[in-house]
């Protein structure tokens, strides 16, 4: 027997036995944190894993739905794959995610592409479905779970640079913004045992990780009960930021609604909480965001930014934003554009609406504004925010930063990257420092989406 696949539970028969699997990722942190526990669950019925899709005996591909181009994406790499299905008769393609969830049959009545379908809350069941499509049967599991979060798993990490890692500590999504598919994809919110998350953390941080970012679609509403004893969202931030003084903490993402100032006072207690807050505003215009069901209004997500300026000096700002939302206005935009003149943000995923069938918005709105016309607002906005990120490096210029080391630069072997606590890139000189090490970096110079300086003692 071949001691690398022995099952450990003994009882179980071994799937794997030792095949080939290869995932590829898209969508969201999430998703990425996904691949690494359905890694780790495949691992443990004998698949090993291999960065060549080529020479897979299993593929999966980890899916999103958020916007149609990336489902069109993921249906363009299906066809593609189906040159690697010619050369090996045996390959079994999955599709797991969020798409798994939204389209279940339409993806397995592709005979030709697709041989199972596994949704976000069935990846313990991937050893059972993968042992019915080597059978020949259509493998389905797409039930969504009230419970499950995949909390006693370790993942397997899959990213390369063993400084920094994603923890979940919830699933789902209880918000319906009217927009939004990920409710549908990812089912009804929980959050995870505090416990296994901390576990995970140490674990991580023994194993020479310096810095986490805890993940769920809303943060801010982590809440767990054990007896009387309820932990929200600041408790676990506390918690976890006391594993180490030099494990840096982060999280995404904030709903503007939830951020309480408490979450703002824990993050200013300790200087590992990371000064760098991610909250997607979708629109600067109180009647957009009334349409999103976002529930609250401009006024109230200036309050918000105004808490995190006075309790949190220092802290830099990111953002979601949507151009051409229904029934958006010249008006409308213009007052995204000034929300973000308003905020001055560091950073920003801009998107164009997409509408997404069965959200509120797809069953009672109309996708009325033309696509020349959400593509020349999201122009705009994207202009902006590259002046904007511009002008937020530039006040860093001559500063100086603790910066976590990440890796080798692109540009040169000379030179390394990392993040400063703000989480904008940095480049400077190697000199002695190594990958996972704190430097101390003053800034010299800076583009819109980097900044360069030199290391001080
Ligand atoms: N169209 C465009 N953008 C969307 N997002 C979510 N749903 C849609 C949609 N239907 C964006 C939001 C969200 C981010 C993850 O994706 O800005 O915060
Ligand atoms: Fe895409 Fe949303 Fe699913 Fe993440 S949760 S993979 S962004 S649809």
């Amino acid at each position: 027997m071949n001691l690398n696949h022995v099952n450990i539970s003994g009882l179980r028969p071994i799937v794997g036995d030792g095949r080939k699997l290869y995932i590829e990722t898209y969508g969201c942190q999430m998703n990425a944190g996904d691949s690494e526990v359905v890694l780790s669950i495949l691992q443990g019925d004998g698949f090993r894993y291999t960065e060549d899709p080529a020479g897979a005996d299993v593929i999966l591909i980890n899916t999103c739905s958020i916007r149609d181009n990336a489902e069109q994406r993921i249906w363009g790499r299906l066809r593609e794959l189906r040159q690697y299905k010619k050369k090996n008769k045996g390959l079994l393609v999955g599709v797991i995610g969020c798409m798994a969830e939204r389209l279940r049959e339409k993806l397995i009545d592709q005979e030709e592409l697709v041989n199972l379908v596994a949704g976000p809350d069935a990846y313990r069941d991937l050893p059972r479905l993968l042992r019915e499509a080597g059978g020949g049967a259509k493998a389905v599991n797409v039930l969504l779970s009230g419970e499950e979060t995949y909390a006693e798993i370790s993942p397997v990490r899959l990213d390369k640079n063993g400084v920094s890692a994603y923890i979940s500590i919830m699933r789902g999504c209880n918000n319906m913004c009217s927009y939004c598919v990920v409710p549908y994809t990812r089912g009804a919110e929980r959050s995870r045992d505090p416990q296994t998350i901390l576990r995970e953390a140490r674990e991580l941080f023994d194993g020479g990780y310096r810095e986490v970012t805890l993940l769920g679609q809303n943060v801010n509403s982590y809440r767990w009960k054990n007896g009387e004893t309820v932990a929200g969202f600041a408790d676990l931030l506390g918690a976890v930021a006391s594993v180490d003084p030099k494990l840096r903490v982060r999280f995404s993402t904030s709903h503007p609604k939830d951020l309480s100032d408490e979450v703002l006072h824990t993050m200013a207690r300790y200087p590992n909480l990371c000064r760098a807050i991610h909250l997607p505003a979708q629109s600067g215009s109180t009647r957009m965001l009334e349409l999103m069901n976002r529930k609250y209004t401009r006024e109230w997500y200036l309050g918000r930014i105004e808490a995190i300026r006075r309790i949190l000096p220092g802290c830099s700002i990111s953002t979601d934003l949507i151009a051409g939302f229904c029934t958006e206005t010249d008006d409308d935009h213009r007052q995204t554009l000034s929300l973000m003149e308003e905020v001055g943000y560091a950073s920003a995923f801009m998107f164009k609406y997409s509408e997404r069938p069965n959200t509120k918005a797809a069953r009672h709105m109309a996708d009325d504004v033309p696509d020349g016309v959400k593509t020349a607002r999201l122009n705009e906005i994207i202009a902006l925010q590259n002046e904007l990120s511009l002008r937020s490096n530039r006040l860093d210029v001559g500063r100086e930063f603790e910066v976590l080391v990440e890796g080798v630069s692109k540009r040169s072997d000379r030179q390394l990257f990392g993040r400063t606590s703000q989480n904008k890139v940095v480049v400077f000189d190697r000199g002695d420092a190594r990958v996972g090490d704190y430097v101390r970096v003053r800034v010299t110079d800076c583009s819109s989406a980097t900044l360069h300086g030199q290391r001080v003692e």
